[in-house]
């Protein structure tokens, strides 16, 4: 489904992500680990379009998509959530979510089909009882599920993951941890930065480990963890 081939991306003289290659399956659910400053967000943002690469392709389904600008990347069904959390605090929540689901889709879209979209991506995020209230009024956690629920509103077939378990109660890390095998097994693809890791190793059978841009890992959970780089 995606193959990252030989990616650079330099900010000044410092390389953030530094010829990495991989491949993701279509089905699969892949982690992406590593310590701050590694180049993961810097990753997601070239997969999405937010920021273009010095060198290196992205194909998507054999397509090059390296360049293209988000909402156009948003239109082949890829969808992402962000790290550093950014609603429209004066809107509800509902509406946060619709402005995710209208987001690079066709004009044609019916609303009764918007709203359909809405309720499910509300439902699999756990804020349906919220959905009315204005998006500054929520917790931190609800604002990281506020993040999916907007991705999970366009229905993605690619859906790219950046630290949403951060600042969650363990409670609504076990919450969302059922969430996310639902929508793995409802057909997604499923790539997710993450730093909880006992969450991230319930969900994925692969991960990927960057550190300083470069990536030192590749594989099945427990025998990357035993590598002693990583
Ligand atoms: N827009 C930018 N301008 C300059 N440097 C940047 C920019 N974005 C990221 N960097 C630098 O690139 C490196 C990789 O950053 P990135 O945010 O991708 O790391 P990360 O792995 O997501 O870290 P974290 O776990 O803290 O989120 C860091 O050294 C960061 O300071
Ligand atoms: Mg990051």
């Amino acid at each position: 489904m995606l193959s990252v081939r030989s990616l650079h991306r330099n900010f000044g003289g410092l390389a953030a992500v530094a010829d990495v290659s991989f491949d993701v399956g279509e089905g699969e659910f892949v982690g992406i680990i590593g310590p701050n400053g590694a180049g993961k967000t810097t990753l997601l943002n070239l997969i999405t379009g937010y920021q273009k690469p010095n060198a290196g392709k992205i194909l998507f389904r054999g397509r090059d998509i390296a360049g293209l600008r988000p909402y156009r990347v948003k239109r082949l069904k890829i969808a992402r959530t962000f790290q550093v959390v950014q609603p429209f605090n004066e809107m509800t929540v509902r509406e946060n979510v619709e402005v995710g689901a209208r987001f690079g889709r066709a004009a044609w879209l019916s609303n009764s089909e918007v709203e359909e979209d809405c309720a499910r991506a509300l439902e699999l995020a756990g804020l349906s009882n919220v959905a009315g209230m204005p998006a500054g009024a929520l917790t931190l956690g609800e604002k990281k599920r506020l993040e999916l629920a907007r991705s999970l509103a366009s229905r993605p077939e690619l859906l790219l993951l950046d630290e949403v378990m951060g600042g969650l109660s363990s409670r609504e890390v076990r919450d969302l941890v059922q969430a996310l095998k639902r929508i793995h097994a409802s057909g997604v693809t499923v790539i997710m930065i993450e730093h909880v890791l006992h969450a991230l190793f319930q969900l994925v059978a692969r991960v990927l480990v960057l550190d300083f841009g470069r990536k030192i890992g590749d594989g099945d959970p427990s025998a990357i963890m035993s590598q002693p780089e990583v």
